[in-house]
C-alpha cells in the first residue's frame, strides 16, 4: 500500500510558481481532457479553482479527474490520482468501465443532454411520414428534372400536376404512441400535445423522476404494449437497447396488432424493431404506413417505405454543448462535494451538504461486503474522530461512503493510512478540501491508493 502525497506535491508546485500554496496544498483541481470538448462546457470549470488540459504538462498537478467524449480509454492512461471519469453523451463503451470499478473510479455521463436533439428530428419525422416530403423533393430532382431536361416552364407545370402523387394526412387529432418516457420521450409527448395530437404513453419500467416530467392529465397510460399498440397511428420508440427485453420489442407478432397504416418512428436503436417483419408487412400490403429512423436496418434498406437517415438524432450544436456543460457539473459536483450523480457503475449519493467547515469530509471507496461500513466507522471511532454525518450507498460489487467529521484529523495521510490498513475493504479515500484549511469544496482533495490497484 502507499500514499500517493499528491497534494503535497501540488503545494510544493504552487509555492515555485509563487502560487497560494502556503494557505493550501493543490492550486486546482485538474482535469485531463481528451478530445475537442465544447468550450461551453470547459468554461464552466472556475478559472484558478480548476487547471484544464489536455496537455499532461499544463495541468497543476497530476490529474484528479478526466473528461472525453469518443477517446477509447485505456486503463494504462489513468493516472494513480484519477478519482472520477466523465463522458460527454450517454454511451460509455469505449470506457473499461469494469476496470475503473474495480479501482474505484466513478464513470459518469450525461443523460439526456441530447434529448431535445433527438426530440426536434422526431417532430420532424412525424411529417416526413405524414407527408410526401422526401418522396416529392425526389420526384422534383430526379424525375420532373432529368425529364423535363432543365426546361423550368415545363418544370413548373409538373410541380404543380404531380403533386397528386404525394398527397398526405395531417397529425393533428392523430394518436402518437410513445414508447419509453424518458429524457426523450417525456419531451415528445409534450411536443405532440402540442401539436394537437392524442397520446398514449408506454413505460412499465417508468422511474420516479420520470414521471415528474409527464403531462399525467393530458395524455393516456398504456398498462400493457398491446393497448398502444392497436390505437397508435403513430409509434416512436425512446427505450434502450436490452438484449432479450427490447431486442425486437416490435415483432411480427406486435405487428399484427397495429392499425395497418400505423407509422414507425425509430430513434433509439435499429435492432428494437424487427425490419424483416416490417419488410413483409409491406411487401404483402398488409402494412401501408412509413418507417423513419436514424438506424439502418439490413432488410429495409432501399425499401421506398423505409425514409432512413444518417445517424442525425443528437447532431446538434446545442446536443453537443448541453453534454459537456452537464459532463462539467458533474464532475465539479463529485470532486468538491463527493456528490455522485449520473454515475453508470457507482450509486447515487448525496450527502447534505457539510455542516460545519471546521471540520473535514472523507470520501471512501470500499468494496461492497457485509461488515465494511462498522470496520470503517469502529476505526474512525478508535481514532477519536467523531462522525457528524454519512452516507454508505453500494451498486454491484462497489460501495460508498461519505463521512463528515467533527474535527480535521491532525494528520489527514497518516489516518488514511491506517484506515487501509485495518479495513482491508477500502479501495481508496479522499479527503475534501478543509483538511487543508480551505471551506468544503475548494481544491485540496488528497489521495490514497493501494498498490495492487495499479
Ligand atoms: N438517435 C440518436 O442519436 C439517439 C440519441 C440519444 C439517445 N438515443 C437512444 O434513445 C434511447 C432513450 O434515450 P433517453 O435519453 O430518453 O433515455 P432514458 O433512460 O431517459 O429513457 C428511457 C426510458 O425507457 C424506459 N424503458 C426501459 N425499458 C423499457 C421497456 N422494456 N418498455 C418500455 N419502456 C422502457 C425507461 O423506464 C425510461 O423511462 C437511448 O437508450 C438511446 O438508445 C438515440
Amino acid at each position: 500500500m502507499k500514499t500517493m502525497k499528491t497534494a503535497k506535491a501540488r503545494e510544493v508546485a504552487a509555492r515555485a510558481a509563487g502560487g497560494d500554496g502556503a494557505d493550501r496544498a493543490g492550486s486546482a483541481f485538474s482535469v485531463k481532457t481528451y478530445n475537442a470538448i465544447s468550450p461551453v462546457g470547459l468554461d464552466k470549470f472556475p478559472k484558478g479553482k480548476y487547471s484544464v488540459s489536455g496537455d499532461d504538462a499544463a495541468l497543476e498537478g497530476p490529474p484528479m479527474a478526466m473528461m472525453l467524449r469518443s477517446h477509447k480509454l485505456q486503463v494504462s492512461e489513468v493516472a494513480p490520482t484519477v478519482r472520477g471519469i466523465v463522458r460527454c453523451g450517454a454511451g460509455t463503451n469505449n470506457i473499461p468501465v469494469k476496470e475503473m470499478s474495480d479501482m474505484g473510479i466513478p464513470v459518469f455521463n450525461t443523460p439526456g443532454a441530447n434529448a431535445n436533439a433527438v426530440k426536434e428530428l422526431v417532430v420532424c419525422s412525424l411529417l416526413l411520414a405524414s407527408r410526401g416530403i422526401v418522396e416529392g423533393n425526389n420526384h422534383v430532382n430526379n424525375v420532373i428534372n432529368v425529364e423535363e431536361n432543365n426546361d423550368y416552364s415545363k418544370i413548373s407545370v409538373r410541380i404543380e400536376k404531380d403533386k397528386a402523387m404525394f398527397g398526405g394526412t395531417e397529425i393533428e387529432g392523430k394518436t402518437l404512441g410513445v414508447i419509453g418516457l424518458g429524457a426523450i420521450g417525456s419531451r415528445v409527448v409534450n411536443a405532440a400535445l402540442g401539436l394537437g395530437m392524442n397520446v398514449v404513453g408506454y413505460d412499465p419500467v417508468l422511474s420516479v423522476e420520470a414521471a415528474w416530467r409527464l403531462p399525467g392529465d393530458k395524455m393516456s397510460r398504456a398498462d400493457d404494449l398491446n393497448q398502444l399498440l392497436e390505437v397508435a397511428d403513430y409509434i416512436t420508440i425512446h427505450v434502450p437497447y436490452i438484449k432479450g427485453v427490447t431486442h425486437h420489442l416490435i415483432d411480427a407478432e406486435a405487428l399484427k396488432k397495429c392499425k395497418p397504416g400505423v407509422h414507425l418512428l425509430n430513434f433509439a436503436r435499429g435492432e428494437i424493431i424487427d425490419g424483416a417483419a416490417v419488410r413483409a408487412g409491406y411487401d404483402s400490403g398488409k402494412l401501408t404506413g412509413k418507417y423513419v429512423s436514424d438506424f439502418s436496418d439490413p432488410d429495409l434498406m432501399g425499401h421506398p417505405r423505409h425514409l432512413v437517415l444518417p445517424h442525425l438524432g443528437a447532431s446538434t450544436e446545442e446536443a453537443e454543448e448541453n453534454s459537456a456543460s452537464m459532463a462539467a457539473e458533474t464532475l465539479m459536483d463529485f470532486l468538491e462535494t463527493g456528490t455522485i450523480r449520473n454515475s453508470v457503475n457507482f450509486p447515487t449519493t448525496i450527502l447534505a451538504p457539510h455542516q460545519n467547515s471546521s471540520g473535514a469530509r472523507l470520501c471512501i471507496v470500499n468494496k461492497n461486503e457485509s461488515g465494511a461500513l462498522g470496520e470503517i466507522t469502529t476505526f474512525l471511532g478508535t481514532q477519536d474522530c467523531n462522525i457528524l454525518q454519512e452516507i454508505n450507498t453500494s451498486r454491484d460489487s462497489v460501495a460508498y461512503t461519505v463521512i463528515d467529521l467533527e474535527k480535521v484529523p491532525s494528520d489527514p495521510l497518516a489516518l488514511q493510512d491506517a484506515l487501509a490498513a485495518a479495513c482491508p475493504s477500502v479501495v481508496s479515500s479522499r479527503f475534501i478540501g478543509s483538511v487543508f484549511k480551505d471551506e468544503l469544496g475548494q481544491p485540496g482533495t488528497f489521495f490514497w491508493v493501494r498498490d495492487d490497484q495499479r
